[in-house]
C-alpha cells in the first residue's frame, strides 16, 4: 500500500467533527479514532480514582494503570477503560466537567498522542480532536478546522444529551462549552489553534451532507493521486 492518509479534524467543542469525521471514515472506509474520547476515559479514571492532578509522580502512576482501547464495529466510538467499556459514562456531566483539567497536564497529553501517533503509522485514518493537525500529525494531508455559532453548538449538544439527562439546562450546556472552548485555547500545552495548513470549515449554516462533501472533494484527489 503507498502511504497511509491521515485527515485530521480539530475544533470546538461541539462543532460536530465527530459526525463529519464518522461519516467521512464510512464513505471511504478509514479507520475514524476520536481522540476526545481518549482524554475523557482518562478524566474518568482520574475521577473514580481521586488522583490530584497536581502530583506528578501520581499521575504517571496512573497512566501506566490505564489500558485505553478502541473497538470499532459500526464507526460509532466504543472505547474501553481497562476492559470496561465506558463509553457512555464519558459523555455524562461530570466527566465533562474534569476532562478540561486533565487533557491540559503534559503527561497526559505526552502518553496520548504517543498512543495517537501509534494508530496513524500503517492505516488510512480520520483523526478528529484539538491537536491532530498541529501536535499529533503535523504531516497530515489533509486539516480541517471546524467551527459555529456558540449559540448553534449549545443547542445541537442540548437535543442529543437531553434524552438521556433530562435534568441538564441549554444554560449549563452553554456554559460548560464557553468554559471547555476557553480551556482549550488558552492551556500551556498543545492549546487548540488552527495550524496554518489547515481548511476552516464553518457549519454554522450546512447541513450535516455538506459538511461531508466538503471533505471528500479535500480527500478524494489524494485517493486517486
Ligand atoms: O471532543 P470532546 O469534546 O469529546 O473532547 C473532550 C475534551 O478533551 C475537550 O474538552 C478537550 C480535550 N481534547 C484535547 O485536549 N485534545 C484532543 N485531541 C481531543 C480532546
Amino acid at each position: 500500500m503507498s502511504k497511509n492518509i491521515i485527515v485530521a479534524i480539530d475544533g470546538y467543542s461541539s462543532c460536530g467533527k465527530s459526525t463529519l469525521a464518522k461519516a467521512l471514515a464510512k464513505k471511504l472506509h478509514f479507520i475514524y479514532v476520536d481522540s476526545g474520547a481518549m482524554y475523557r476515559a482518562v478524566a474518568l479514571y482520574f475521577l473514580r480514582n481521586n488522583i490530584n492532578s497536581t502530583d506528578h509522580a501520581q499521575i504517571e502512576e496512573a497512566l501506566k494503570n490505564i489500558h485505553l482501547n478502541f473497538h470499532s464495529r459500526d464507526y460509532e466510538t466504543h472505547i474501553t477503560l481497562n476492559d470496561e467499556e465506558v463509553s457512555e459514562e464519558i459523555r455524562l456531566m461530570p466527566v465533562s466537567e474534569k476532562v478540561s483539567e486533565v487533557s491540559a497536564l503534559r503527561e497526559v497529553r505526552r502518553e496520548m498522542v504517543k498512543q495517537q501517533q501509534r494508530m496513524g503509522k500503517s492505516k488510512n485514518i480520520v483523526m478528529d480532536g484539538r491537536d491532530i493537525g498541529t501536535a499529533v500529525f503535523p504531516d497530515a494531508p489533509v486539516k480541517l478546522f471546524m467551527t459555529a455559532d456558540p449559540k448553534i453548538r449549545a443547542e445541537r449538544r442540548y437535543k442529543e444529551i437531553h434524552v438521556k439527562n433530562p435534568e441538564i439546562t441549554l444554560e449549563e450546556i452553554f456554559e460548560n462549552l464557553a468554559h471547555r472552548d476557553y480551556a482549550d485555547t488558552t492551556r500551556t500545552e498543545s492549546p487548540l489553534v488552527r495550524a496554518d495548513d489547515a481548511i476552516i470549515l464553518d457549519n454554522t449554516n450546512l447541513t450535516p451532507e455538506q459538511q461531508l462533501q466538503f471533505a471528500l472533494d479535500k480527500v478524494e484527489p489524494l485517493l486517486k493521486a
